[in-house]
């Protein structure tokens, strides 16, 4: 198993690694400590099946459940794919179901709506389009790093407010009463230590609508201004899917997002497996605000 960064301190690939063959501890190690320097790690791989991408997911922590509106609710899946989930055809673009992906087109943080923010995502590519369907990913430690004392200083102990029901309405998406009914206004630390290594980085995205006791407009200003320095070229990784790439990112430390492909002639299917932070609880309590 190799090792590669894309940067020196951000992004890196692992070869030689075969998920599917199963993964033991002591293989798992080095990959957790990539994750740790790296906060987004490429596996290349052949195309994992449901089963390994659980198993191999479970080495990070537990799977959380996949909300209501997904096709693949109630599983530890998030499906990411214009086929129909049971009849195997392409989904118009204009069908409901498909409106996950232009709020996957905002930059977000996997999760930083629920009571207990996570700790990574892995996504696994089944089926690729030939063109398009690119993942941006964006280092908030990296943006974190860039930005001036007094900044840092400014921010250091907010806490910022999310939602879902907020990140969809932004797109023009309304639950229904009963998708609705367990989705609830949630407050984190903004800024987050690594606990393996200290790195602060900064929970921010579509699903961030304020900062805790602060009016409205104030708490997205400063929250916009955040993300619009940390998706700055400089900062962002653009990855170009090949069949069976595995691609797992630190929801601490990244913000990402999802960009076009012609859902209309090609099939795409990614499948998301989701790890809640262990840590986040202690850092976090009282998440549920309303
Ligand atoms: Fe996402």
């Amino acid at each position: 198993m190799e090792v590669t960064p894309l940067n020196a301190s951000f992004g890196c690939e692992i070869t030689g690694l075969d998920i599917n063959a199963g993964v033991s501890a002591a293989q798992f190690k080095p990959v957790r400590a990539a994750f740790e320097a790296y906060s987004l790690v490429i596996i290349r791989s052949k195309p994992l099946t449901d089963e390994t991408q659980i198993a191999f997911s479970e080495h990070f922590g537990k799977c959380e459940k996949t909300l209501k509106g997904n096709p693949a609710a109630g599983s530890v899946f998030a499906r990411q794919s214009n086929i129909d989930i049971n009849t195997g055809e392409t989904i118009p673009a204009d069908d409901r179901r498909m409106f996950y992906q232009k709020a996957n087109m905002q930059w977000h943080a996997d999760s930083a709506f629920k009571p207990r923010a996570s700790l990574c995502s892995i996504l696994s590519a089944r089926e690729i389009p030939g063109a398009g369907g690119d993942t941006e990913i964006a280092s908030t430690r990296l943006g974190y790093a860039a930005l001036s004392d007094a900044r840092k200083a400014e921010i250091e102990a907010l806490y910022a407010e999310y939602s879902i029901v907020w990140s969809r309405s932004l797109i023009g998406y309304q639950f229904t009463d009963e998708e609705r009914a367990d989705m609830y206004r949630v407050r984190h630390k903004l800024v987050r230590a690594n606990p393996a290594n200290g790195a602060k980085s900064m929970l921010i995205g579509a699903h961030a609508m304020n900062i805790a006791g602060w009016e409205q407009d104030k708490g997205l200003a400063l929250l916009n201004d955040l993300c619009d320095h940390c998706t700055q070229p400089e900062f962002v990784y653009r990855h170009q899917w090949q069949d069976g790439d595995v691609m797992i990112w630190d929801n601490r430390a990244c913000v990402h997002r999802a960009t076009p492909y012609d859902a209309g002639a090609e099939r795409r299917l990614m499948q998301r497996t989701t790890i809640a932070d262990p840590a986040a609880e202690a850092l976090d309590q009282e998440a549920v605000v309303a």
